[in-house]
């Protein structure tokens, strides 16, 4: 509480839209950082102590550590649906309630998968650079001639909200057979609307054409796709990430890309991002985006109106639409 309005005090972490920020400042005492960049880790401690709430993005990591620094804290509110920036079980043993953004850019997400899907099998990126480099001299039958979408098999490892998504782009709109392997079952009239097949982690490696990583980011997903795997895949085959990039071990991925033990990669999301693996930078197979597969202006107002809810809810004795550890609120 600031004891100068009697309003909760909160950091604004990133930069929102206005109306938004208008929206909490009516609610609450705002610090508001507006910088390009994410506050450093210790500047994000010194500006989170005293305030009840945070509103965060993927790029503000909550710790044990600065829950600990920050024991007024009591809500943590992130504008993704990714949280694996978030000790969510330090939080939980704290009382800090923790929310995120799901469903509201769930197609948007999958639009840009399946972009990104398209873009990587058909060397859109290869064919602009080549253009622009002044590299375009002539037809020849197989001049860029890149991979087939339609009716080919797109696998799909992590069938949730985005994964289901992707899968229904590519059913209905591009007659492809889907295979998916994830950590549970899909119900069966969800497998038949989606025209999906449930099938081991290796077998989706070795029968998908297309395969696209949407799982969330957890310890036992780290590298999930390193060199064994990427064996398993046909060298024609087509490799999409739009969920984290610690799923995948890049230097394995650049070493098959080079080798062209698969045909190619779209990667929206990196392991040490914003930095990029040096590795993956000269490769012509590869098609490379800043992590901005929900971006686009409605569903980015959306996140930020969805956590402004939860985080005025949280603090104002109502009901957050959309809390990870609910288990705190009834305690
Ligand atoms: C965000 C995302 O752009 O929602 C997520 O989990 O990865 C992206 O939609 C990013 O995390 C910003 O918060």
């Amino acid at each position: 509480m600031s004891p100068l309005t009697d309003k909760p005090a909160v950091l604004v972490a990133r930069r929102a839209p206005d109306a938004v920020l208008q929206r909490l400042q009516a609610s609450f005492e705002v610090d508001y950082h507006d910088g390009e960049l994410p506050l450093p880790p210790a500047e994000l401690r010194a500006r989170l102590h005293g305030k009840a709430g945070a509103y965060i993005t993927g790029t503000e990591r909550i710790t044990a550590e600065l829950l600990d620094a920050c024991p007024a804290l009591r809500v943590v509110c992130t504008m993704s649906v990714g949280y694996n920036h978030i000790d969510l079980a330090a939080c939980t043993a704290r009382g800090v309630l923790v929310t995120n953004t799901p469903d509201v850019l769930t197609e948007s997400t999958a639009d840009f998968g399946f972009a990104l899907l398209m873009a990587t099998a058909r060397r859109m990126s290869e064919g602009e650079r080549l253009l622009r480099d002044g590299g375009w001299k002539s037809w020849a039958w197989d001049f860029l001639a890149g991979s087939e979408v339609h009716g080919t098999t797109l696998g799909i490892l992590g069938m949730g909200r985005i994964g289901q998504a992707i899968a229904r782009r590519g059913h209905f709109g591009f007659g492809m057979p889907v295979i998916y392997h994830n950590r549970s079952r899909l119900p069966a009239d969800t497998e038949a609307e989606l025209g999906a097949r449930y099938v081991s982690k290796e077998t989706l490696l070795r029968e998908a054409d297309h395969l696209v990583l949407v799982l969330p980011y957890s310890a036992e997903a780290h590298h999930c796709i390193a060199a064994p795997e990427l064996a398993l895949m046909k060298p024609t085959a087509t490799l999409v990430n739009v969920a984290r990039g610690g799923i995948v071990d890049e230097d394995a991925l650049a070493l098959a890309l080079r080798e062209r033990r698969i045909a190619a990669a779209g990667l929206d999301v990196f392991e040490g991002e914003p930095r990029v693996n040096p590795a993956l930078l000269t490769l012509p197979n590869v098609v490379l985006t800043p992590h901005i597969a929900s971006a686009t202006l409605p569903t980015r107002r959306a996140m930020a109106g969805l956590a402004a809810d939860n985080l005025i809810a949280a603090l104002t004795g109502g009901k957050p639409p959309t809390p990870l550890n609910p288990e705190v609120l009834s305690a």
